[in-house]
């Protein structure tokens, strides 16, 4: 069996002092279902729509987009078999107001995640969110506080938390079975289509184009922005690091039993490959070194290549764990091989990700007061790798960062872009 890692020791203590605070469902004796607003069922959330409408611990009460034709769809989704249709809105904020939402699933392009996560929080409700769980690492920090007042549950859908092999794969690393893991490393090789150049132009009449932006500075539409491909844009996401990257960089920092920071970030990439509106890197690699302390360092890595039809070791993403026994390769996507220091394969199993067990988790902690499997602890350390990276790669410097106080030390410029210029708006994050 395994020590306890720092990690276990802060989630039970966790567990035990929030279930103290946070009265149960189960102790109030109610076996009502969670009644759950969706905000922002575009792609993702469309998919969750679909699993949740089959989930009979769920009523889908709210259904919210900012984009009418999308409102429509999932809102006929939504209703599925039940004779209520669920009651619909542009506005987050009728859904916050209505004392009867338990929970709320936000689903939104990523810089609306802390902003509504922090908004529905102070509002006194549950949330899961989408990963990356902020669009710059203060958010996280912010998401994090506004949890720990509400006494609510936060779940990052980074669902390979609640995914049996890669459990599996956790329990394998944590106990030993490759000897100490002292390196980790990350990759997303895909390819990545080419959005093109295009001029501004007036959104779509079915579009609320400002509450679309909300609390981000004002840029003007471009129609290669949507759906999906805000991704690509400083302004609303992160690159592929925080959109595919993310669930592979959370599994590595688990894997090497990262409960912190890392304390040097160094990077390089650039747009070697599109010539398009795309402002984030097709290329890039990343160094991330942990300091444990007493000359105790973890080393992670991750290389990005989003031109690439290939894979690595059978995985378009995933993660390779190197240990003073042997190695283990994991792909959330299909499962993890192990091998002894000879090269030779010693076990392996297979799998994919489980959403339906990640919003099983959601709706038991909801209940039981328990922490969730992807705590809003550990997506902020995970979205922060992104961060870090990001500012290391556009910056092109070295950056030292401090844990604790969660600072660069080594540059203030850089240390500016931990945050973002907010609008005035009525999303805006406090604090
Ligand atoms: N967990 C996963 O495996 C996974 C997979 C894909 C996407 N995602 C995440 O899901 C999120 C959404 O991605 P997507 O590809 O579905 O994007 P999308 O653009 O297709 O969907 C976002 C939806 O949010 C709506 N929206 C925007 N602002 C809103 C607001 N203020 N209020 C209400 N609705 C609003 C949009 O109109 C749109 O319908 C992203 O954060 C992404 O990282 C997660």
């Amino acid at each position: 069996m395994s020590t306890p890692t720092r990690r276990d020791f802060l989630h039970a203590t966790a567990l035990a002092s929030t279930a103290l605070a946070m009265p149960s469902l189960y102790a109030q004796g109610a076996s009502n279902r969670i009644r759950l607003g969706i905000i922002g069922p575009g792609g993702m959330g469309t998919n969750h729509l679909k699993n949740l409408v089959r989930n009979p611990e769920v009523e889908i009460t709210w259904v919210c987009d900012v984009d009418a034709k999308r409102l429509e769809a999932a809102t006929k989704l939504a209703q599925g078999d039940a004779a209520k249709p669920p009651r619909t809105t542009a506005d987050m904020r009728k859904v916050l107001e209505d004392a009867s939402v338990d929970a709320v699933l936000i689903a939104t392009p990523d810089h609306w995640h802390a902003p509504a996560t922090i908004l529905a929080l102070n509002a006194g409700k549950h949330v899961y969110v989408e990963k990356p769980c902020s669009h710059n690492l203060r958010e996280g920090r912010l998401m994090i506080e506004a949890a720990q007042k509400a006494k609510k549950v936060v779940q990052v859908g980074t669902q390979s938390r609640s995914t049996e092999h890669v459990q599996q794969a956790m329990a394998k690393l944590h106990g030993g079975a490759i000897g100490e893991v002292l390196s980790a490393k990350v990759w997303n090789s895909q390819f990545r289509r080419n959005i093109g150049h295009v001029k501004p132009s007036e959104p779509p009449a079915e579009l609320d184009f400002d509450t679309w932006i909300g609390p981000a500075p004002k840029v003007p539409y471009q129609s290669n922005m949507l759906p999906g491909a805000w991704r690509w844009f400083h302004a609303f996401g992160e690159g592929d690091i925080g959109n595919d990257g993310v669930h592979d960089l959370d599994l590595g920092r688990w894997g090497l039993g990262m409960d912190t920071h890392p304390t040097r970030i160094a990077a390089l990439g650039g747009k070697y490959f599109h010539d398009d509106d795309q402002q984030w890197p097709d290329t890039q690699s990343v160094l991330f070194e942990y300091d444990l302390g007493g000359g105790k360092k973890r080393l992670l890595s991750f290389e990005q290549r989003l031109w690439s039809d290939y894979h690595q070791e059978g995985f378009e993403n995933g993660d390779a764990f190197y240990g003073t026994n042997g190695y283990m390769i994991l792909g959330k996507n299909g499962g993890w091989k192990i091998y002894d220091k000879k090269d030779k394969l010693r076990e392996e199993a297979k799998g994919s990700p489980d959403l339906l067990a990640h919003h099983r988790n959601f709706i038991e902690c909801i209940r039981s007061g328990a922490v969730p499997a992807a705590d809003i602890q550990e997506g902020h350390l995970s979205a922060s790798l992104c961060h870090l990276a990001n500012i290391a790669t556009r910056t092109g410097k070295m950056i030292e960062f401090d844990p604790k106080a969660e600072r660069i030390t080594n540059d203030a410029e850089a240390n500016k872009m931990l945050a973002r210029e907010y609008r005035n708006h009525w999303g805006t994050p406090v604090g």
